[in-house]
């Protein structure tokens, strides 16, 4: 599916992301290298770290957010109603079309 995904310094990425592999958008994300080594995805994929965060900006609808994605969201930084945990989020064929940008590090 194409998705967009604009990077922390604000570049807009155009990617082809699988939906056959099971990834999630964390790691679309770093297969991709739109975010440097060790800055996404530290807690790898738990809902544990919020390194992932993301802000949707289609109006895409997604799986609804589960109690450990609302709670690390609730303690994260630059929190915004539009964030989501980007590996809480799979690539499923109905989210063509998806755009998001990367949340600052923190
Ligand atoms: Fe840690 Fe998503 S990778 S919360």
């Amino acid at each position: 599916i194409k998705i967009t995904i604009i990077d922390r310094e604000g570049v807009e990425h155009q990617i082809d992301a699988p939906t056959d592999m099971a990834m999630n958008l964390m790691e679309v994300v770093r297969s991709y290298e739109l975010a440097p080594e060790g800055t996404i995805g530290i807690c790898g994929g738990m809902a544990m770290c919020a390194s992932c965060q993301c802000y949707v900006l289609s109006n895409t609808e997604l799986p609804e957010m589960q109690d450990d994605e609302e709670a690390m969201l609730a303690e994260a930084f630059y929190v915004e109603d539009n964030s989501r945990l980007s590996c809480q989020i799979p690539m499923l064929p109905e989210m063509e079309g998806l755009k998001v940008k990367l949340a600052p590090e923190s």
